[in-house]
This record gives structure tokens, C-alpha cells and sequence, in this order.
């Protein structure tokens, strides 16, 4: 296992501004990531070759907390091409620890040809089902010894209904200091009446993170994780704090 616990923050010497024109950040960021989704920029990006639907704002995001939590897995629901769980697997590699588990309803034979030949395969887990079954959530629990740190990256199936039932069933795998990551919460300030996210008015992951928090205290936004204003998850880094 490798150990970069020594390695010293250089933070305070970087010139970063703390005069920020905030409103400029969030209209422009708005703007791009609005253009970006239009277009579909997200698809774009391989990873080792496998192609990951995120944009590269939020993978590098994605690479900061891991290295802060340093996990001893990760469980990616949505799985599509196995893009996301390559790239947090390289890390995990890089760091000498880790197990991504990915959870989707329906594994392409391509794709899973793909991920299982991949040279990073040791460190990926597949599992085929509905996130929120009961067998799924058994099988993935086997997987996870007791006192492991654990990140949970919510990325399947995007109504409201679903993410909440993903949010309340796998809270119990994050230990304090652990995180969820909700993905695609912006669709709330995309979806608009006659466009290709109508559907997400009203009942999008933003939803369902507003709903969650509001009963559940253990968890609350990472706000530092809005830091770079493109992004498809504004608000969606859950820490769990107790
Ligand atoms: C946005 S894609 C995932 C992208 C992937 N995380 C990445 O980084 O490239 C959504 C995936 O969720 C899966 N999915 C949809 N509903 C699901 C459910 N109920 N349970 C598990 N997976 C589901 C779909 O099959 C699809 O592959």
C-alpha cells in the first residue's frame, strides 16, 4: 500500500483568489453546463479506454475525495460502459488500496467483456440488479467487511422516488467521514416543460437530496465541492458527519 499521508499541503502557498466574482462563476457555469448537456459532452471521455459519462470537472473532483478518504471501497451504482469504475479503480490502484463494486440493472455484454479484461478488473466487483432490491443490497453487503470506509456514488436511475430509496438504503454502508455522491443534480435546473428533461421536473436527485436531508442529520452537503461552478452534481457531496 502506498502512503502519501506524508506528503505535506502546499495549499497555503497557491495563489488562489478569494475575491471570486461568484455571480460571473455561477451564470457562465450555468450557461456551459446547460450547452455541455445539450451536446452531450458528458459522452465524450475514455478513461484507460472505457468511456465514463461525467464531465472532466467532476472526475477531477471525484480524484480529490478520494485521496481525502482514501476508501476502502467504492459502490457506483449505474454502471453503463464501466467508464466511472475504471477511473476510480486506477486511483484505488495508485493508492494501493480499494474495491469498486458497480450495481446496474442491466450489464451489456460489451461493456462487461470490456471492464472483466481490463488490466484493472482485480480491483472491480459487478453486480446485475436493480439498485434498490432486496438481493442486490444483500449481495453487495457481502461484499463489504465491517468498519470499512465506504463512498457511495448514487448514478442509475435519476427520479426522485429511486435516488431517495438509494439514499435511505445504502446510508448505512458510510462510516462518519464517508460520502455519497449524487450524482447529476443539476437535471433540477435543466429540466424545463418541452425538453429532453421534462420528465425531471420536480423529481430529480436535487429532490431527493432536499427530502433526505431534511429527516436525516448525519449527512450534510460538502459545499467545498462546488468549488470549480461546472459541474453536474452542484450541492450533491454528501459527508456523513455522525
Ligand atoms: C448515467 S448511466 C451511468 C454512468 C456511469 N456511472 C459512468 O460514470 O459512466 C446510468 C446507468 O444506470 C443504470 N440503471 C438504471 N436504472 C437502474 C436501477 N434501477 N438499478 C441499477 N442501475 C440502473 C442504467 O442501466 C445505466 O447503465
Amino acid at each position: 500500500m502506498s502512503d502519501y499521508r506524508h506528503i505535506p499541503s502546499l495549499r497555503k502557498y497557491v495563489q488562489t483568489r478569494a475575491d471570486k466574482n461568484i455571480r460571473e462563476l455561477e451564470e457562465s457555469g450555468g450557461r456551459w453546463i446547460k450547452a455541455l448537456s445539450e451536446n452531450r459532452l458528458n459522452y465524450e471521455i475514455d478513461w484507460l479506454g472505457v468511456p465514463v459519462i461525467q464531465t472532466p470537472e467532476d472526475l477531477v473532483l471525484m480524484q480529490e475525495l478520494i485521496f481525502k478518504v482514501q476508501p476502502d471501497f467504492i459502490i457506483e451504482t449505474g454502471i453503463a460502459h464501466g467508464g466511472g469504475l475504471v477511473f476510480y479503480a486506477s486511483l484505488m490502484e495508485l493508492l494501493g488500496k480499494g474495491t469498486v463494486i458497480g450495481v446496474d440493472i442491466e450489464i451489456r455484454q460489451h461493456n462487461r467483456e470490456v471492464i472483466e479484461t481490463h488490466p484493472l478488473s482485480s480491483r472491480i466487483v459487478l453486480v446485475e440488479g436493480d439498485s434498490t432490491s432486496k438481493e442486490v443490497l444483500q449481495d453487495v453487503r457481502r461484499k463489504i467487511p465491517g468498519r470499512s470506509q465506504v463512498i457511495v456514488c448514487l448514478d442509475s436511475n435519476h427520479t426522485k422516488y429511486h435516488v431517495l430509496k438509494e439514499l435511505e438504503l445504502y446510508q448505512s454502508f458510510i462510516m462518519p467521514g464517508g460520502y455519497f455522491i449524487v450524482f447529476d443534480t443539476v437535471i433540477s435546473r435543466l429540466a424545463g416543460p418541452g425538453n429532453a428533461e421534462e420528465k425531471y421536473i420536480n423529481n430529480s436527485p436535487k429532490e431527493a437530496v432536499d427530502e433526505f436531508l431534511q429527516k436525516n442529520k448525519s449527512f450534510e452537503i460538502d459545499k467545498s465541492f462546488n468549488k470549480l461552478f461546472v459541474s453536474c452534481t452542484p450541492d450533491g457531496y454528501l459527508k456523513r458527519i455522525r
